[in-house]
Order: structure tokens, then C-alpha cells, then sequence
């Protein structure tokens, strides 16, 4: 399959990325990513050594109709990753989330619709995301399923839903053949560390606070990325056009609790006491409009086949490990611009 990858140069792209061309040795990958500060092409250094034949980044918009419209008719698939991708940025400023998310997703799509002149053996696999559904409360029982009103809270959720609506309208109106996956959060390696885990992992190796949002009672449902990329892949080769597929491995957790997993394994790997390491949480001012819950039902893309393998434990571990076994991919992202955002986000907070 020759495959257009838009993102590819974040964490769960270049995740993708790694899993398809080691998976599938006939596969094709063209990433296009415009490099922001979430894109990292250091992420996919061993890609370029193993797999350079089958691989090439090209550095640029989504948002460009002249750039997208080729590269997209010269591809059998096209996975959508690329997005403005934290809900905090999103609060501070939503200009962007709307272009990349929004108008960058129509771009696609439209550039899908002009070149593929209804052939439907193509696919167009759109990453959506488990927060276009909204929030659950702690005590509600229910889980969403994939016909859940769309009902999103942040700015970000909100123009991932944008997305989400164009790619189920491309499919309904043009026939395109689209395909929706909503996954939960996702954690692993070459996870920049503005989110939850890697950042409490870089804080906590560093002996700096730990700033948990709030009371820390807010529970996301977790997956470990390369659990996330085969359902991915699965979805690719065997999802129906039309359909709108959650992602999950059934792992909600409340984020003190994760925070605490992190001390307790950053600990162990450095010899420090771990009572310690838990006198750095700090119960900091709380994001606005911060969803409660997230617990997605998978029933849907279990029956296509899919099962995690990696437990949130595991996960966790393995993740500890990748950060504190990579500390030059360390320094170089939280470096200049990240310093300066790490103190507009969390001075005086
Ligand atoms: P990320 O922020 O790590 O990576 C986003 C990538 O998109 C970066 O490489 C960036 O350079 C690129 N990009 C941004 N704007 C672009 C543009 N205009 N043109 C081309 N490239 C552009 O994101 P992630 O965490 O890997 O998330 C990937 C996708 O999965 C997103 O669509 C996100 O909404 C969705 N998602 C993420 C999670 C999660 O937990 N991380 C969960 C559910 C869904
Ligand atoms: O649910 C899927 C979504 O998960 C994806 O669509 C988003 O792209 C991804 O960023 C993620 O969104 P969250 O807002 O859930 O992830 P984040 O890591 O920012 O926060 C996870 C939880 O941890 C959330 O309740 C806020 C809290 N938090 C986060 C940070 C960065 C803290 O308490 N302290 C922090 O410093």
C-alpha cells in the first residue's frame, strides 16, 4: 500500500510510521508534516536508516491545496494524524487548532475527493478523538459508544469535532471512503512532554514539582501507543467506509493515581525513596473547563479482531524506562521554546 501519513513526525504518527513499514514490508509511507514544535523528525531517525527506500518526509501544510492534491492522488491510503494536538494551548489560543484541525482536515478531504474519482479501494483514515463526546461524571456508569452525541467542551475537542463532522459529511455526500477512529489518551515514547505522563516523568527524574490540575480526581482512559497503532493499521486494512471505530484497552485511571505510578517506577529506576519523589505533587490551579471523565466502549473494534497487549502497568513501566534511557531526546525537546511555555503555563499557577 502506498500510504500518506500527515503528522508523522509526532508521537503517535511516527509510532505509525515505525509499525507499518516494520509490519508490512511491501508498504510505502510519505509523511507530511509541517514541523511544528510537536514535530520532531528525530523521532523517526531509525525509520530513515532502516526503512529509507519506503520512506520520505515532506516538510509542509496540510492546509496547502497545491501541496496536498498530488501527494494525495498518488497515495492508496491517507491516515490524518496532523493536528494541533493540546487541549491547554488550545485555552490559550484556538486560531491554530482551527486552521490545522478543521480547515486542514477539508483540505485533505477535498484533495481526496478531486483525485480518487471514486475509486473505493482507497481509504481515508481520520483521527479523530474520544473528547468530541464530551464528559462522563465520576459515579456514571456508562461508557461511550460510537453513537454518543458529539458534545465537546475545550476549544480543541471542539475543532476536533469539526474534523470529524467534514470526514462522516465527505462519506455521506461524496461516497468518499472514510473512515473514523476515536482512541483514548495515548501514552509511550517520543511523547512530547507537555502531556500528562511524560511531563510528570522529566519532572520527577529532575526532583521539580509535579502540578496536578485540580483535586487529580479526573480519570482519562488510557492506551499504550503501539497498542494504538495496530488497531490503527487494523482499522487501515479492515475497517468498514462510513464507520466511526473507538480505541481503547479499557484502562481508566484517575490521574493522582498515574501520577503516583510515576514516582513509585521513577524511584525505583533511581534509587531515590519514593516518599520523597511524592512530596513534589503540588495541587495547582485548575484547567478551565476541564472535562471529568473519559471511558470509551471498544465492543465495536474488539469485534473486528482487536486486543491490546500492553497494560496500563506495563505501559506505564515501559514508558518510565524509554524517558530515562533517552536523555538526549530530552534535552533537545524541552529545550528554548519549552522552557518559556513551561513557565507561561505553570509560574504563580
Ligand atoms: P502531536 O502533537 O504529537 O503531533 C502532531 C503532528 O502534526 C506534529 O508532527 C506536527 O508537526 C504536525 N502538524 C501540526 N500542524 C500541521 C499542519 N498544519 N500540517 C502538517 N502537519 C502538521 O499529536 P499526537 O499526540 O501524535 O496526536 C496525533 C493525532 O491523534 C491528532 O489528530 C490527535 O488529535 C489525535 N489523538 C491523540 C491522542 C493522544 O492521546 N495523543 C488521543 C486521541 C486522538
Ligand atoms: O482523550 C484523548 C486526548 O488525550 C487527545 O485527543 C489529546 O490530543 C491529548 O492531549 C489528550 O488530552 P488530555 O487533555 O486528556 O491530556 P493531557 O495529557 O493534557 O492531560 C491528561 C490529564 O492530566 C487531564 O485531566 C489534565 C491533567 N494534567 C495535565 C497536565 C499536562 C495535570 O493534572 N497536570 C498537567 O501538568
Amino acid at each position: 500500500m502506498r500510504i500518506l501519513v500527515t503528522g508523522g513526525c509526532g508521537f503517535i504518527g511516527s509510532n505509525f510510521i515505525r509499525h507499518v513499514l516494520s509490519q508490512h514490508p511491501r508498504d510505502r509511507v510519505v509523511n507530511l508534516d509541517l514541523l511544528t514544535y510537536a514535530g520532531n523528525p528525530d523521532n523517526l531517525a531509525d525509520v530513515e536508516a532502516d526503512f529509507g527506500g519506503r520512506y520520505r518526509l515532506v516538510r509542509g501544510d496540510i492546509c496547502d491545496p497545491s501541496l496536498v492534491e498530488p501527494l494525495v492522488g498518488e497515495s492508496e491510503a491517507v491516515v490524518h494524524f496532523a493536528a494541533e494536538s493540546h487541549v491547554d494551548r488550545s485555552i490559550e489560543d484556538a486560531s491554530a487548532f482551527v486552521r490545522t484541525n478543521v480547515v486542514g482536515t477539508q483540505v485533505l478531504l477535498e484533495a481526496a475527493r478531486r483525485t480518487w474519482g471514486g475509486d473505493d479501494s482507497r481509504r481515508f483514515l481520520h483521527v479523530s478523538t474520544d473528547e468530541v463526546y464530551g464528559a462522563l461524571e465520576l459515579d456514571d456508569p456508562r461508557c461511550f459508544r460510537e453513537d454518543w452525541p458529539l458534545e465537546p467542551h475545550s476549544p480543541y475537542s471542539a475543532s476536533k469535532a469539526g474534523g470529524d463532522h467534514l470526514a462522516r459529511a465527505y462519506h455521506h455526500t461524496h461516497g468518499l471512503p472514510v473512515i473514523v477512529s476515536r482512541s483514548c489518551n495515548n501514552y509511550g515514547p517520543y511523547q512530547f512532554p507537555e502531556k500528562l505522563i511524560p511531563l510528570m516523568i522529566l519532572n520527577a527524574a529532575q526532583g521539580r514539582e509535579l502540578p496536578v490540575y485540580g483535586d487529580g480526581r479526573y480519570v482519562r482512559d488510557w492506551i499504550y501507543v503501539e497498542d494504538n497503532c495496530r488497531a490503527h493499521d487494523l482499522l487501515l486494512r479492515r475497517g468498514e467506509p462510513g464507520q466511526v471505530y473507538n480505541v481503547g484497552a479499557g484502562a481508566q485511571r484517575a490521574n493522582l493515581e498515574v501520577v503516583q505510578g510515576i514516582v513509585e517506577l521513577v524511584a525505583a529506576r533511581t534509587g531515590r525513596e519514593a516518599a520523597e519523589l511524592a512530596g513534589l505533587i503540588r495541587h495547582v490551579g485548575d484547567r478551565p473547563g476541564h472535562d471529568r471523565r473519559y471511558a470509551l466502549d471498544t465492543a465495536k473494534i474488539r469485534a473486528l479482531g482487536f486486543a491490546p497487549r500492553v497494560d496500563f502497568e506495563r505501559g506505564l513501566a515501559l514508558t518510565v524506562d524509554w524517558y530515562l534511557d533517552h536523555p538526549r531526546w530530552c534535552r533537545r525537546v524541552t529545550s528554548g521554546a519549552y522552557r518559556d511555555y513551561y513557565r507561561r503555563m505553570y509560574e504563580g499557577r
